[in-house]
Formats: structure tokens, sequence, C-alpha cells
């Protein structure tokens, strides 16, 4: 797919996604590429006299949002999301995610573990049968840089993955940091044979804040290429 149809792939997914949102309806608000035309088009909705309440997952979400007068709230003021829309870098069969390409993935993982449903909109391209061609995001703490890092190796090399774990950078060279002041590695693996293991010792990590293994979340994919829409798993 060059460029032009991947990004129209990405608005006809967010335009499907558009469908299932309904008055009322309390969203999470993705970040990314995909997630900012579900945005996009949920403002039309909204300027058109749609009523909801979103709760953004990235700066960058709520800055685009606010531009739109979409309605805002925070999780003091709301206890549960009734569906959240938001992209990912892969997912597989079994609809487990690698996320972070937009380096939100810890407010993306709060966001979608207080909804009621997780639906994904990507282009086709984002499918796999294995986690891992995406370099696997990892949020992690300033403070112990050296020692996250070591133990993510070690843990990445039980669950057979191995390969470059590589502190993410600006374009101008200083150290991405994060909505949340944190720092990210991009883990290299190519390919993740056991990802849920993987999810569990790195989650036992103390300098990791989050990792972008998003398992068991994802109710659903839509995939759209410029040719057709695919949908794995359940919208409903
Ligand atoms: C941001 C993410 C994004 O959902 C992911 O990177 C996909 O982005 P895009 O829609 O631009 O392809 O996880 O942290």
């Amino acid at each position: 797919m060059e460029n032009l149809s991947l990004d129209e792939a990405k608005r006809r997914a967010a335009a499907a996604a558009l469908k299932i949102v309904t008055p009322g309806m309390r969203l999470g608000l993705g970040t990314g590429s995909t997630a900012a035309h579900f945005i996009d088009l949920l403002g039309a909705k909204v300027a058109e006299g749609l009523k909801v309440v979103c709760v953004p997952t990235s700066e960058r979400t709520r800055i685009q949002a606010e531009g739109l007068a979409i309605p805002l709230a925070t999780f003091e003021e709301i206890d549960e999301l009734d569906l959240t829309i938001d992209g990912a870098d892969e997912f597989d069969p079994d609809l487990r995610l690698v996320k972070g390409g937009g380096g939100a993935l810890w407010r993306e993982k709060i966001v979608a573990a207080a909804s009621k449903r997780m639906i994904v909109i990507t282009d086709a391209s984002k499918a796999v049968a294995t986690l891992g061609k995406f370099p696997l995001p990892i949020e992690v703490s300033r403070f112990g840089l050296e020692a996250t890092r070591r133990a993510i190796l070690r843990e990445a090399e039980a669950c057979g993955c191995g390969g470059p774990v590589v502190l993410r950078k600006t374009p101008s060279g200083e150290a991405f940091m994060t909505d949340s002041g944190n720092y990210l590695f991009d883990c290299v693996f190519n390919v993740i044979p056991a990802a849920d293991e993987l999810a569990q010792r790195l989650s036992a990590i103390p300098g990791i804040v989050e990792h972008g293994l998003f398992i068991g979340l994802a109710k659903a994919v839509i995939s759209a290429s410029p040719e057709e829409i695919k949908i794995y798993g359940q919208l409903d």
C-alpha cells in the first residue's frame, strides 16, 4: 500500500468505528494517525449535535479533541468508559497487540483497561501471524535505566526473544520523553514467540512503568485496506 492509500485505509477504519458510537457514550480516544482520523470524524459529529464525553490517551489527542470542541473528562469525573477506539502497531490472530509507536502506551493501557470495550482501528499492514516485527515499546523510569535494560534482556531471553533494547530518541537526538515524563525503550526482537509469558515477566520488572503488549484488552480489530474492511473479533 502506498502512503496515500495507507492513509485512506486508516480513515476508512476510523469511519467504520464511528458507526459504533451512540449518543451519550463515554469514549476513550486513542493516539496516533489512525486515532487522529477517528477524532477528526467524531469532531464533525459533535459539531452536528452528537453528545459524548471523552478521555484522551495523550496530550496530542487532548489538544486535537479540544480544537474540535469534543467534550473531555478525567477519571476523577467518570468511573468507566463505554468504548475506547485506538490504533495499534501490530495485532495477531488472538487480538494481542503491540502498541506504543506513538509513545502513549501507558495512558492508552490505563484508558483501555477502564473501558467496557476496546476496538482497535488499523490499516491492513498491521496484521501479523506472530508479534514482534514492530519493535516492542516499553515505558521505563528514568532512574535505573541500565538496570532496567539488563532486566528486560534477561526476561526476554527466557521467553525466546533476542535483540537490541534501544532508548528512543527524538529527531534532534535527545531521549524521547513520554507525556508522563518517562523514557521509552524499543525492543528489536523481530519475533515474540511467547507474548503472554513475556508480558507477565516484563510487568514484574520494577523499572518498567508499562510495556506495549496489550493482551486480553481488544474486543475487535477493524482493519481496512483500500479494497475492503475486515473485522476480527466481536464489535459488540
Ligand atoms: C501510540 C500507538 C498507536 O496506536 C500506534 O503507534 C499506531 O499508530 P498509527 O495509527 O499512526 O499507525 O500505540 O502510542
